[in-house]
């Protein structure tokens, strides 16, 4: 039983096979996730909504997500494990290393943090001290309020433009994988062409280095509106085990996304 690496997830773009990802909060959903084979595993700030029912992940604490992280990892044997840095806990590079120190010495192997260009700074500080990064563009939840709502982000050329520069700058400052969320396929599929490290897409079109979706949306947990970019496999399945089968075949196939999940540049 090999232990995912970040090397291992290099390995996984340069060979042209795709990196299955999904959200999970607690032991036992890790666990099985692990030995089903699930190479990333995400202790997402997306638990603001999905167990603590609040309609962004604006409330979520530092304390909270170092809890979750702590109970997937006590889950996990194998899969490469992603903290969520929540919200405003990466104000100041100081506060940073602080958080995400924490996250690590909880059991994550990497920090995520939402934004572009302005966290490379910080991005370079947390590589130098041991702590992989993680940077993720588009649809970036944490700024539901700046963004006016949950929208598809990149659209347009000069948007598409920034949000390329970003993905280049933080690969420059040291980040060693990238979430993209939102963005129309075209863009997912150039700026998965113009890094090195690997893209993970959540409604970012087939062509990104892998694919993450939130555990209940993939298993048709959503009492809410559903989004496009999501696919209930449970529902064809019948079972939790087989649902994570299919999902990772989709996934690796690149069956999944199909069109009816992506969105399109104007
Ligand atoms: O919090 C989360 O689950 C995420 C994924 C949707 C990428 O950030
Ligand atoms: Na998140």
């Amino acid at each position: 039983l090999v232990p995912l690496t970040i090397s291992k997830l290099m390995k996984l773009k340069a060979e042209g096979q795709k990196i299955t990802s999904l959200t999970a909060y607690d032991a036992s959903f890790a666990a099985l996730f692990d030995q089903m084979g699930i190479e990333v595993i995400l202790v997402g700030d997306s638990l603001g909504n999905v167990i603590q029912g609040h309609s962004s992940t604006i409330p979520v604490s530092i304390q909270e997500m170092a809890y979750h992280t702590a109970c997937v990892a006590r889950g996990v044997k194998r899969a490469f494990i992603i903290g969520d840095l929540p919200f405003a806990s990466y104000t100041s590079t100081a506060e940073a290393v602080k958080n995400s120190a924490l996250l690590m010495q909880s059991g994550a192997q990497m920090v995520k943090m939402e934004g572009g260009a302005h966290l490379c700074e910080m991005v370079e500080v947390l590589t130098h001290h041991g702590i992989p990064v993680c940077g993720h563009l588009g649809l970036t939840p944490q700024s539901v309020n700046t963004l006016g709502g949950f929208k598809v982000q990149g659209k347009s050329a000069d948007a598409a433009k920034k949000i390329l520069e970003d993905a280049l700058a933080l690969e420059a400052a040291g980040a060693q994988l990238l979430v993209l969320e939102a963005i129309p396929s075209t863009l997912g599929a150039q700026i998965t062409q113009a890094l090195k490290i690997p893209t993970i897409g959540i409604g970012a079109g087939p062509d990104c280095s892998g694919q993450v979706l939130v555990m209940h949306d993939a298993l048709g947990a959503f009492p809410g509106r559903k989004p496009k970019f999501v696919k209930d496999f449970l529902a064809p399945t019948g079972t939790i085990e087989k649902a994570i089968t299919l999902y990772i075949e989709e996934v690796k196939s690149g069956a999944f996304p199909a069109p009816e999940h992506c969105f399109v540049a104007n």
